[in-house]
């Protein structure tokens, strides 16, 4: 059985990696996820969230996905 509480937004207790970010909790999508898809390409807002489901539950991590996007999309828009 799975006891395991949703998990905060932001580092998890211990982890120094800004990686290990948890952007989305509602479906534990992690910046680093979000970086891997980005380097591939997956550069869109709805991409991302079609590829991860960030942002697709209680929506409160929108805001910070999309202000993710726009710090590490390069040149293009989100
Ligand atoms: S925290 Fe991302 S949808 Fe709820």
């Amino acid at each position: 059985m799975n006891e395991d509480p949703k998990p905060a937004r932001g580092l998890p207790a211990g982890s120094t990696d800004p990686r290990d970010e948890v952007i989305c909790a509602c479906n534990r999508v992690t910046a680093g996820e979000i970086l891997d898809l980005m380097a591939r390409g997956t550069r869109r807002l709805f991409l991302i969230q079609r590829e991860t489901k960030a942002a697709t539950g209680c929506g409160q991590c929108k805001p910070r996905l999309v202000e993710f996007l726009i710090q590490n999309r390069g040149d293009q828009k989100p």
